[in-house]
C-alpha cells in the first residue's frame, strides 16, 4: 500500500537553529498516528512544512504518491490535507455558523455549504450553539468548532496540533472519540499530543521528535517502555 504521506530527508533551519533534521517519516492510509516530543522539538514546524507554510531547505514530501514539495498551501489543501494548528484559528466575535462559513467559503457553496455546515455542527455537538459567538463557547467547544472547520473540506489527511490542550479529562476523551469517528470515515490522522492517556486512546503508532530529529518510532507500548524516550520526553512532562 502506498503511504498517504511520505517525507524523505527533510531539513529546515531558522537562522542557525535546526528545526528539522534528516526527517524520514511515513503514514499508512487509514492510520492514527501521534507525534510527541518536548517543547521546541519542532512538531509544529513539521506540520507547517507538510502544509507548505515553510519551504524545506532540502528533502521531499509526497502525498498519495505525488511530490508536493513545491506546491503552495492551498494546492495541498485542495489535494486533501487539512490542519488544525496549535494557535487558535477561530474568530471569537463571530458566531459558530459564521466561523464555519469563513472556513468553508472557498470550497463549498449553496446546498453543499448548508449540508456540510449541518453535518459539522452535529459532529461537533454544536447544534444548539449555532448563533453563539465562538468566544462564548467553552474551551472544549472552541476546539471542537476548530476541528469542524478543518474537516469541512473532507480531508484525506487531518493534522491536529495539540487538540486537547487545556481540556478536561471528559472533553479529552470525547475528542478522542471524535477522532476515532473521523478515522472510521477514512480520514488518516496525525496528532501532536502531550497527554499520554489520549495518545493511548487514539494512536496506532507514535513518533518521537527531539531537536528536529526523529528520536524513536513504534507502538504506544514500545514508546512508553523506551528508556531514552522516558528520559527526554516523559521525564520532562513529569516536571
Ligand atoms: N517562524 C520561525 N522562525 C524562527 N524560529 C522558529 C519559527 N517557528 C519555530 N521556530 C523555532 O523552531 C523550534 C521548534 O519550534 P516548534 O516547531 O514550535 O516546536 P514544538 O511545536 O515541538 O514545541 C523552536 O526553537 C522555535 O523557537
Ligand atoms: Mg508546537
Amino acid at each position: 500500500m502506498t503511504d498517504i504521506l511520505k517525507v524523505s530527508g527533510l531539513n529546515k533551519k531558522f537562522g542557525g537553529v535546526t528545526v528539522a533534521q534528516d526527517i524520514d517519516f511515513a503514514l499508512t492510509p487509514g492510520s492514527m498516528h501521534c507525534l510527541i516530543g518536548p517543547n521546541g522539538a519542532g512538531k509544529s514546524t513539521f506540520f507547517r512544512l507538510i502544509l507548505g507554510e515553510h519551504a524545506p531547505d532540502s528533502g521531499t514530501i509526497e502525498f498519495r504518491g505525488e511530490d508536493i514539495t513545491r506546491l503552495r498551501s492551498f494546492q495541498r489543501i485542495r489535494r486533501g490535507i487539512s490542519v488544525k494548528f496549535q494557535v487558535p484559528g477561530i474568530f471569537k466575535a463571530l458566531s459558530v455558523r459564521q466561523n464555519l462559513e469563513v472556513a468553508f467559503q472557498h470550497h463549498l457553496h449553496g446546498h453543499n455549504l448548508e449540508a456540510t455546515t449541518k453535518r459539522v455542527l452535529e459532529f461537533a455537538s454544536l447544534e444548539r450553539e449555532v448563533e453563539t459567538p465562538a468566544g462564548a463557547l467553552s474551551h472544549g467547544q472552541q476546539q471542537w468548532l476548530e476541528i469542524g472547520m478543518a474537516i469541512g473540506v473532507e480531508p484525506k489527511l487531518l493534522l491536529l496540533d495539540e487538540p486537547t490542550a487545556g481540556m478536561s479529562p471528559d472533553e479529552t476523551r470525547k475528542t478522542g472519540e471524535m477522532l476515532h469517528d473521523l478515522n472510521g470515515r477514512g480520514i488518516t490522522i496525525l496528532a501532536v499530543e502531550h497527554d499520554m492517556a489520549f495518545v493511548e486512546q487514539i494512536a496506532t503508532r507514535v513518533t518521537v521528535l527531539h531537536f528536529g530529529r526523529i528520536f524513536a518510532e513504534g507502538t504506544i507500548s514500545e514508546i512508553i517502555e523506551h528508556p531514552g524516550v522516558q528520559e527526554i520526553y516523559l521525564g520532562v512532562a513529569d516536571e
